[in-house]
């Protein structure tokens, strides 16, 4: 899809789609509007009465121009208060255009963005409005019957602002935004994916091809090569299926890098809960229990493809957790890579097992910062609800920048605390630690235990077990994977190399 910002008159413009992005606040005295609606013979007010239109967030009106202005169709979007303009409204209603303009086939589509937004600089709305049109596209229809399928009719996007993007070119904002799409596509898409395709193996055959095309450098270690390692407890995790686990490492070592980052994903690709069995509710959605490991891996690629100046190495322990006669079992006690001895007293938690030795195997790399990502808790939903992440983190400085690339890049999130008390909780008479602790506060004493893992280096754990995936539709968001995290990666990265201060328009 071609997509271009302009500043020229979007009712000059040849369009089969515009899409007016409008604010209840400023609907009344909106010159666009006005303009539209005198060369329309007052239609355009006289629809805005008549269906009630006020810009409430989620309400769209259209309107067929009979060729009195240039565009075939105008669609106004509501967007809700002016001041409550963000990268995250603003994607939403791109991608609410996005999935009207598709349904009525249109192949070029406009987006006028709103004039005047105080908390929103051009540079974001531009690059918030390109990231959720792409995104409003994405479709996981691969496993439908092809008259289920639609084509995607459309072929360009304008986008049309009233001032020019200050700092960056449109095209490198343009460009950048299509990066981001695409890779939360792609994580979607593996996360999408049946468990019974996605297996560990497949998502390492995923990394070769990637490494193939970009030039990452990849290191696959099998069964074996984790045993040698001393993985004992993603072993321990793995050995309950028939699915061969596989340890991912993708690296990106661009010369002259300023920093080197390591990005975990936890990549259970099936979480059935192993002995401790979840119930079939419980189960249903666990194919997304990769959805860590689906966001670093299209994370980097991202990174390769745009030659971001900053060293960064993927890492995802794969593996299912099942039940069988093999399975490890409760009391079970485990030792890890980093030395430490883990009692089993719940085999369904399972994830912090697996991140603990690939923190130990990331550490190893000397990271300037390490992250992980991770469906790691239910408690974590049950504190902040099915959109928001936990962020745990033992450095208030890296945090508090993560969650400002975060608001920039439109995900939520929600700073949690890592309470020493509560590590009581996971004190064992047999070994160095349990794996679990008591009911309250699950999402931290999780987070406690990985930070168990950790030296000083600066450290992030995102507990995305509820934003992961949804069963609600929302403007650029479809139901199932999310692809959540990837946005906000790419923005810190890109933060982390750019030459502006992130804060600067
Ligand atoms: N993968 C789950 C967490 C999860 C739950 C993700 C719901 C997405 C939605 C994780 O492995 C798990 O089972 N956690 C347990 C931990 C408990 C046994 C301490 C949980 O949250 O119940
Ligand atoms: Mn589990
Ligand atoms: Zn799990």
């Amino acid at each position: 899809m071609n997509i271009r910002y302009l500043t020229s008159d979007p009712l000059q413009a040849d369009l089969d789609l515009l899409g007016i992005l409008c604010h209840d606040d400023t609907l009344e005295s909106d010159l666009l509007l006005a303009r539209a609606d005198a060369v329309l013979s007052n239609l355009l007010r006289a629809a805005i009465g008549e269906e009630r239109f006020v810009a409430r967030p989620g309400q769209t009106l259209t309107l067929h121009t009979r060729g009195d202005v240039r565009p075939r169709r105008l669609i106004l979007i509501g967007c809700g208060p002016t001041a409550g303009a963000s990268v995250a409204s603003n994607r939403i209603a791109a991608g609410r255009l996005a999935r009207a303009a598709a349904a009525v086939g249109a192949r070029s589509v406009g987006l006028v963005l709103p004039a005047n937004t105080p908390t929103l600089p051009v540079r974001l709305q531009l690059q918030s409005a390109a990231e959720g049109f792409q995104l409003g596209l994405y479709r996981f229809d691969k496993y439908l019957d092809a008259t289920k399928r639609s084509p995607l009719s459309i072929q360009s996007l304008s986008v049309f602002g009233s001032a020019p993007t200050a700092g960056e070119d449109a095209p490198a904002i343009i460009a950048r935004a299509t990066e981001t799409a695409r890779a939360v596509s792609q994580a979607r898409s593996l996360v999408n994916e049946p468990a019974g395709f996605m297996t560990p193996q497949r998502l390492a055959e995923i990394a070769q091809q990637v490494a193939r095309e970009t030039g990452l450098e990849l290191t696959l270690l099998d069964r074996a090569a984790c045993r040698e390692k001393g993985m004992g407890l993603f072993l321990a995790v793995a050995q309950g299926s028939a699915e061969e686990p596989r340890f991912i490492h993708l690296a990106w070592k661009p010369e002259r890098a300023s920093k080197r980052v390591v990005l975990i994903g936890k990549g259970v690709t099936f979480d059935s809960g192993g002995l401790s069995l979840k119930t079939n509710d419980g189960m249903l959605d666990m194919k997304t229990d990769m959805s860590g490991a689906a966001a670093v891996l299209s994370a980097i690629e991202a990174v390769a493809r745009q030659k971001l100046p900053v060293e960064v190495h993927a890492l995802a322990a794969c593996t299912e957790n099942m039940p069988s006669g093999t399975a490890y079992k409760l009391g079970d006690v485990i030792r890890s890579m980093a030395g430490k001895t883990i009692e089993i007293t719940n085999t369904d938690a399972e994830g912090r097992l697996t991140l603990a030795d690939a923190i130990t195997y990331g550490l190893e790399l000397k990271p300037d910062f390490i992250f992980d990502f991770a469906t790691l808790t239910g408690a974590c939903v049950v504190a902040l609800g099915p959109h928001i992440a936990g962020v745990m983190s033992n450095n208030d400085a890296l945090a508090a920048t993560w969650l400002a690339s975060a608001k920039e890049a439109g995900e939520e999130m929600w700073h949690l605390p890592l309470p020493p008390r509560l590590l009581d909780q996971l004190k064992s008479e047999i070994a160095d630690l349990k794996n679990t602790g008591e009911r309250w506060g699950g999402a931290l004493t999780a987070g406690l235990f990985l930070k168990e893992f950790l030296d000083a280096t600066p450290w992030i754990h995102v507990d995305l077990a509820g934003p992961a995936s949804t069963d609600k539709e929302l403007g650029h968001v479809s139901k199932g994977g999310t692809g959540f995290g990837v946005a906000t990666i790419l923005q810190f990265l890109s933060g982390l190399t750019s030459t502006q201060p992130a804060a600067q328009q």
